[in-house]
């Protein structure tokens, strides 16, 4: 098995005596934790310098290195077809198009979908690029006093909390003049506007939360916004000419029920929502309403969140699930004794939320999230080609203190439909950030890889 070349090749370089461990059940295995160079592959770090990648910061997006890692490590070259479920903002696609293999990938947030395609799109011609972005800056320069009349009326209380009126005025007027433009530019410039609210805005609003009360030096909209589309223009102009136009499909979308045809993909690679509470909807809240998509919380819920695989409380209407009979019969059927453990679980966490004084609906949360993973792997065992890789980068969690490994549980429910066996690899520690925190669980979590094989 591939995995084992890795763990040879790390005991020899870190000359540790950790063995891999063979579960019970002999479809599973459990590697020594990855590499130190490796362990950082769940988050963005790498990312966030990286030409094209670093377009939006996005919080959830893992490392490009991952990508390259896993290509290298499979040998795929172009010829293959890869697959990424979850695609968020298309890091990915973005490293399988920089060397020219086609890639396929499914994102549900509308806003995210937006900035995946924006960034893997990059057949523009160079020179026309440059010159409407000279025009468009110029022109938002020299006429920028007009902005002074835009009425802020209509505008979210949450976008003008972020910014004073007169930014908020300028950015709104660059908005404006960006709605003037054509396809395919007026999504490139609407992309690079919306990259650059949170380095202009005087809120401190650093991932994952938006703090408007919370105040930070507040930067010029303009000369933000005109540093971002330079940069994505010099970024665009990096990638070698023979890889500007590798296909690359993105479907706006749900992985738990795709159209694609049966056994289409050589490999997939992903990273799913964690069952940790975080609620994407949420948290792109300033770029979906100060781009119009969305204005409220009722808004975001029926435009956002509920397209959503199940991963945070904010999704959960109780009244619409019972949770003493939650695990679908899907699920039961695929893993009887799993679906048994987790039912357990559920009413554990039933009972535990009544001891909390924000009595979130955990029990519902964990239920439902496995409830929808079942769905997105099972669509996923369907379009990969026989003898082939699914990898999932996850975490683990544990709310209210109820541990839940994730990685062994999808593990799991994989072999239950149908795949060969499974490979489950640390990649680091995770949740020291709230070790002061009293209210918090203090059971040790951490983020792994999951390499499944059909
Ligand atoms: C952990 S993030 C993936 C980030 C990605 N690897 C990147 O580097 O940007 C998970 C993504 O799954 C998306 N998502 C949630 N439910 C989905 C569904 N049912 N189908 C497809 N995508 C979904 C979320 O919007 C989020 O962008």
């Amino acid at each position: 098995m591939k995995s084992t070349k890795m763990v040879k090749r790390k005991s020899k370089n870190t000359k540790t005596t950790k063995r891999t461990r063979v579960a019970k059940d002999s479809r599973a295995v459990y590697l020594p934790p990855a590499t130190q160079a490796q362990s950082q592959y769940g988050t963005f770090a790498d990312s966030k310098q990286a030409p094209i990648h670093r377009w939006f910061q996005y919080p959830a997006g893992f490392s490009y290195r991952a990508v390259e890692y896993v290509l290298e490590e499979y040998g795929v070259a172009p010829g293959k077809i890869v697959y990424d479920p979850f695609a968020g903002t298309a890091t990915t696609l973005v490293v399988c198009k920089s060397r020219g293999i086609e890639s396929y990938g499914v994102e549900a947030h509308p806003f995210v979908f937006e900035v995946a395609s924006v960034k893997t799109f990059w057949d523009y011609t160079f020179a026309d690029l440059d010159s409407l972005a000279a025009k468009l800056i110029f022109e938002i320069q020299t006429e920028i006093g007009k902005a002074e009349s835009i009425d802020l009326a209509q505008t979210p209380e949450l976008v003008r909390k972020c910014f004073s009126d007169e930014n908020l005025r300028k950015l709104l007027f660059i908005r404006a003049r960006i709605q003037e433009l054509e396809e395919p530019y007026r999504a490139f410039f609407t992309v690079a506007l919306t990259c650059a609210l949170r380095q202009a805005s005087g809120a401190a609003t650093g991932w994952p939360y938006i703090a408007p009360k919370k105040r930070i030096r507040e930067k010029d909209g303009v000369q933000v916004f005109s540093k971002q589309a330079y940069q994505m223009i010099r970024d665009l102009k990096t990638i070698p000419a023979q890889f500007r136009q590798s296909p690359c499909h993105l479907v706006l979308g749900d992985a738990r029920h795709t159209e694609f045809e049966d056994e289409k993909f050589d490999l997939s690679f992903t990273s799913p929502p964690y069952l940790n509470n975080y609620d994407y909807a949420d948290r792109t809240r300033l770029e979906t309403y100060f781009n119009g998509f969305a204005s409220t919380w009722g808004d975001i819920t029926e435009k956002v969140r509920s397209r959503l695989i199940m991963s945070a409380t904010t999704q959960i209407n109780r009244g619409d699930f019972d949770s003493a009979n939650i695990i679908s019969d899907n699920l039961r059927e695929i893993a009887p004794d799993l679906a048994a453990d987790l039912q357990g679980n559920v009413d554990k966490l039933s009972r535990l939320r009544l001891t909390h004084g924000g009595k979130k609906s955990y029990d519902i949360m964990v239920g439902q999230y496995f409830n929808d993973m079942t769905l997105a792997l099972a669509d996923n065992y369907r379009v990969l080609k026989p003898g082939s890789k699914s990898i999932w980068i996850l975490g683990d969690s544990a709310p209210y203190g109820v541990y839940i490994p994730t990685e062994e549980i999808l593990g799991r429910i994989a072999l239950g439909l149908g795949f060969r066996n499974y490979a489950i690899q640390q990649l680091r520690k995770r949740g020291d950030k709230w070790k002061g925190n009293t209210q918090r669980h203090h059971v040790a979590l951490k983020e792994s890889i999951l390499t499944l094989t059909k």
